[in-house]
């Protein structure tokens, strides 16, 4: 019998992940690009349990309920088809995010879950195996994997999609929490009726895999301003997508267009920060480091502010070998 635990960070993406084109292995329908963050992990364990009839999932601290318990499951059947185990498994999970706050997130959950479920049925996998098993259980994931600055190759088949890590200019993100609540619609089921009844779908995907080029080439020349303007004009063209579905999703409220307003503002008055969203209200600014702290104090009415930066990718923190 084995446990192990492993530890994961959310990550936010300056070039969105919106839309898939297998369901099943969950490739997506153009690539991504992100930054891991340093704050608000996700520490899984996951114990062995032969004996067990079937998996068990507390998150928390409580019993998750069973839409997130199912997915749990479904995430270790691939796990022990590959292990060629039929043991069951118990997974305690704990997010530092605090509720609602849109970053307690599958993007952290799956990195930790896949780590720790990899070692725990003795998988030797690699960082890009990893980052391929993530996938399976939540698209953000992917990137998770990664230290830093993530790209994820939509890739055209299992093998091809995966994140990797890219060199970039360094960058601050100020968190403003805007509605603590939860959103009414999960990303999958809005992702699902995006690609299903928005006219601009097409016209996303095609702009997102241009952007992510272009993104990628800012990336390496250091260009903060064109990384800064890309991440901008994405998340708007992606909630533009969503906004015309049928029927409409709209994310993001009066509060989280004050935010890009008061940014635009900044930008006005010479200091170089940026607005994305991603599937609720609140708003993440890019700026440069040296900016973070002039930036936070700007946007302080708006919400609850917090400053983060460049996180590790998931990593292994405990193994135990019981047999
Ligand atoms: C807006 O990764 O949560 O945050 O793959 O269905 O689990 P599933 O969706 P998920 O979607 C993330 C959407 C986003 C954009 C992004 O992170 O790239």
């Amino acid at each position: 019998m084995t446990t192990a635990t492993a530890r994961a960070h959310p990550n936010i993406a300056l070039v969105k992940y919106w839309g898939k084109r297998d369901e099943e292995l969950m490739l997506p329908a153009a690539g991504s690009l992100s930054l891991t963050l340093d704050a608000y992990a996700t520490t899984t364990t996951v114990s062995l349990e032969p004996s067990a009839a079937g998996d068990r999932f507390a998150l928390n601290g409580a019993e998750a309920d069973a839409g997130q318990a199912e997915r749990v499951t479904r995430f270790l059947d691939l796990v022990r088809s590959r292990a060629g185990s039929t043991a069951r498994a118990v997974v305690r999970s704990h997010n530092e995010a605090p509720t609602g706050a849109g970053l307690a997130s599958s993007a952290s959950g799956f990195a930790a879950l896949a780590v720790a479920s990899a070692a725990a049925y003795d998988l030797d996998l690699d960082r890009e195996e990893l980052s391929r098993l993530a996938r399976r259980g939540s698209g953000s994931a992917t990137r998770s994997l990664v230290d830093g600055l993530a790209i994820w190759h939509a890739g055209d088949d299992d093998a091809s999609s995966f994140a990797e890590p890219l060199e970039g200019p360094a960058m601050s993100m100020i968190i403003v929490t805007v509605d603590p609540g939860q959103k009414k619609i999960s990303s999958r089921e809005a992702m699902r009726r995006t690609a299903r009844t928005s006219p601009y779908y097409t016209a996303w995907v095609d702009s997102t895999a241009r952007s992510l080029e272009e993104m990628a080439a800012a990336c390496r020349a250091g260009d903060f301003t064109r990384v800064g303007e890309i991440t901008e004009s994405n998340a708007l063209r992606m909630h533009a997508a969503i906004q015309a579905s049928d029927p409409p999703i709209r994310y993001l409220r009066s509060a989280s267009l004050a935010v890009f307003d008061a940014v635009e503002q900044l930008r006005a008055d010479g200091v170089e920060a940026y607005a994305t969203a991603d599937a609720g209200p609140n708003v993440v600014v890019i700026s440069r480091p040296e900016d973070a702290r002039a930036v936070s104090r700007h946007l302080a009415g708006h919400g609850e502010i917090s400053i983060v930066g460049a996180g590790p990718g998931a990593q292994l923190i405990t193994e135990e070998d019981c047999a």
